[in-house]
Formats: C-alpha cells, sequence, structure tokens
C-alpha cells in the first residue's frame, strides 16, 4: 500500500499529536459509550467515596475507538498519576516489577496491547494484581531465592483490540469489562462538531453529518478526514466545512459515501464486473486489483464484511446485493431471490435520524 490510507482505523505515529489535540480529557466529554461511560463512572464515584483504587479495568473494542483516551480519563478523574507501557514493550519480567514497585499510591498502569505481554511477565503481574506484591527472583537454579517486594496499590488499566487472545487467568482479575463498540453516524456528527469547535473549524450540520456517513463507525477516521476536509475548505473553498465542500474533499481524498477508499471499491468492482459477483477464490481476487493476498484480507475486507457489501464463503468472496447497487449496477436476474436474507445495512441509524 503507498501514501497515507485515510480511512484506515490504525494510526500513524506523525498523527499522534494532531490526535492529541481533539482527545476528550474528562468522561463527561467522552461522546456516545454511554453504558460504558455510565458504569465506569459509577465504579470511579465509588472508589473515590472510599478512598481506594478501583477494580482493575480491561478496555477491548476495535482500533481508534477510544480505548487510550478512557485509559487517560480513568487518571483524570481519579486524579492520579499514570503510567504507560505496552505488552510488547515489557520484554522480560524484571521491566515489568521495576514499573510496578515504582508507582506511587492510587497510581493508575495503562498496558496497552495487553494481549501481547510475555508469559513470565503476564504471571508476575497477576501476584501484583491481586496482592500486591512481586515475587523478583534473584539468581539461578538451585540458589534461586524469590524476593517479595511491595506494590502501592494501583489500579490496571488494560487494553486490547484483540480480547479472545488473552488468557483465562489474565481476564478473571479484571473486576471490570468494557467493551467499545462502533459508534453511529449520529455520535459521530457529535464528535466532529466537538473536534471542530476544538480546532476552530466553522462546520455545518450537514458537513457534520457527511463526513460522519464515511467515517467508518471510528471516531479516529472522523477526526483524520475532519483534517482532511478542513484544508479542502481553506484552500478551496471560504473555509466552512459544508455538505459541499466535504463532498468535493472526500471525492479528492477518493473516500466515497459509504468510507470506501480505491482499494476498497477496486475489490467490490472486480468481483462484480470480472466475476460477476463471484465466488471467487481470495487469490485470483488480489491478482485482479493487483495486490497481496494479505493486503486484501487485512486491510479491505473486514470493513467490507461489516458493511454487508462482501460475504466470505467456503467457495470464495462473493458480492452481496448492497455491494451491486452501491457500484450503481444491476445484479442478474435471480441472484438475489427475494428469501435472500438482505445484507445487514451497517449505515441504517443514520435513516433514522430526524
Ligand atoms: N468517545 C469519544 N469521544 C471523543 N473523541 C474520541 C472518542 N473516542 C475516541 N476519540 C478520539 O479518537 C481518537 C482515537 O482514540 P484512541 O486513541 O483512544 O483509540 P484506541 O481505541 O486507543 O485505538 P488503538 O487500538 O489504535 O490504540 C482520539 O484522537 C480520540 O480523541
Ligand atoms: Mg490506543
Amino acid at each position: 500500500m503507498t501514501g497515507e490510507n485515510l480511512v484506515s482505523a490504525y494510526v500513524s505515529d506523525a498523527e499522534r499529536d494532531a490526535e492529541a489535540s481533539v482527545r476528550p480529557k474528562r468522561l463527561d466529554e467522552f461522546i456516545a459509550q454511554h453504558r460504558v461511560r455510565d458504569q465506569l463512572d459509577l465504579l470511579l464515584k465509588g472508589a473515590m467515596r472510599r478512598g481506594s483504587p478501583p477494580d482493575h479495568i480491561l478496555l477491548s473494542g476495535p482500533p481508534g475507538l477510544g480505548k487510550t483516551t478512557l485509559a487517560n480519563i480513568v487518571a483524570a478523574e481519579l486524579g492520579s498519576g499514570i503510567r504507560v507501557t505496552s505488552g510488547p514493550a515489557i520484554e522480560r519480567s524484571g521491566d515489568l516489577a521495576a514499573i510496578l514497585t515504582s508507582l506511587a499510591e492510587g497510581d493508575v498502569l495503562f498496558i496497552d496491547e495487553i494481549h501481547r505481554i510475555a508469559r513470565p511477565a503476564e504471571e508476575l503481574l497477576y501476584s501484583a494484581m491481586e496482592d500486591f506484591r512481586v515475587d523478583v527472583v534473584v539468581g539461578k537454579g538451585p540458589g534461586a531465592t524469590a524476593i517479595p517486594l511491595d506494590v502501592e496499590p494501583f489500579t490496571l488499566v488494560g487494553a486490547t483490540t484483540r480480547s479472545g487472545l488473552l488468557t483465562g487467568p489474565m481476564r478473571d482479575r479484571f473486576g471490570f469489562v468494557a467493551h467499545l463498540d462502533f459508534y453511529t453516524p449520529a455520535e459521530l456528527e457529535v464528535l466532529l462538531r466537538r473536534s471542530a469547535r476544538i480546532l476552530g473549524v466553522p462546520i455545518t450540520d450537514e458537513g457534520a453529518a457527511e463526513v460522519a456517513g464515511r467515517s467508518r463507525g471510528t471516531p479516529r477516521i472522523a477526526n483524520r478526514l475532519l483534517r482532511r476536509v478542513r484544508d479542502f475548505a481553506e484552500v478551496r473553498a471560504d473555509g466552512v466545512v459544508t455538505l459541499e465542500t466535504s463532498r468535493a474533499a472526500l471525492t479528492v481524498y477518493d473516500v466515497d459515501a459509504l468510507g470506501l477508499d480505491r482499494l476498497d471499491r477496486a475489490v467490490l468492482t472486480a468481483l462484480v464486473d470480472s466475476f460477476r459477483g463471484g465466488p471467487v477464490g481470495l487469490s485470483t481476487l488480489a491478482v485482479a486489483v493487483g495486490e497481496q493476498p494479505d493486503t486484501v484480507e487485512e486491510v479491505c475486507e473486514p470493513f467490507l464484511v461489516r458493511a454487508g457489501l462482501l460475504a466470505r464463503t467456503p467457495r470464495g468472496r462473493v458480492a452481496t446485493e448492497a455491494a451491486w447497487h452501491h457500484l450503481g449496477r444491476t445484479p442478474p436476474n435471480g441472484t438475489f431471490g427475494t428469501d435472500t436474507p438482505s445484507a445487514p445495512d451497517l449505515f441504517s441509524a443514520q435513516a433514522d435520524q430526524p
């Protein structure tokens, strides 16, 4: 893949600063996810009343939905310090022991990508989470001794995009597990209006709705598209993000009405035009669009499947009826019988809005 992928849910290093400026700092600024917010609010307030750190918190969900943001909010609401590390960064259990024993009372320890933590470190974490102590082994062989060290009471906040990869014992040690879901277009509209206010970008309701509808249910993508549309509005128009400027800008950036980019559309177009909607094998499809099978499978397909445009079947990839219509094509007669369940419409929430 070349260039910046505008609709990727992953963050690039260069983008982190831009993200920080619009990142909500407190729970009441965090848009949507009402259930999680409500539960967290109770958990944190309850702990503060008792004057003890809250239960350990696990945040799970796809990239770009607000896990890192919530981890920082937890610390801010508690008024405590936060230490940040990640599963892959903890190579040896000694690294983790050093972090744990340096925590101050009530600190939040945020471990991102916690499913990728090495097993010995994970075992050390168990005793720290449960009993606030760690056994540091000194020496080797028969002469090795375990020195128990105290850890100040702390709250672990773990984040994972792959909660299925967490071990059972690890998961069991979290008193609170929150799963973040994709946002509806209406929620992303609210989020975009907030971000625009912070960035000082004038935006109309229609402009916010247009960008929201193309953001794949993901705050990170919504904020990114807003920055691109702002550029367009400032350079080619009067600086206001309207329906027209958003449409024109996102056409320039090749992000269509459903949030598909050039490659997503190429995959669907090949499937429909060259293979009559499939089924076709992944590698054949990849050759048709000039990409590696891995790229098609990991970069394009998850969203195409979620959007109800593509189905993976045992015989190969198939375009759904919605895919034909999205490309402005008419499916051949009889392809989709009336009893065929229609594809789930990811964006139906938009239709429900007044
Ligand atoms: N509920 C929300 N309200 C407002 N902004 C949000 C919300 N959720 C996420 N964001 C914004 O989206 C961006 C991405 O969020 P964040 O970094 O927390 O995602 P993440 O779940 O940690 O992603 P990753 O899995 O890649 O680490 C941030 O800039 C943040 O400001
Ligand atoms: Mg994160």
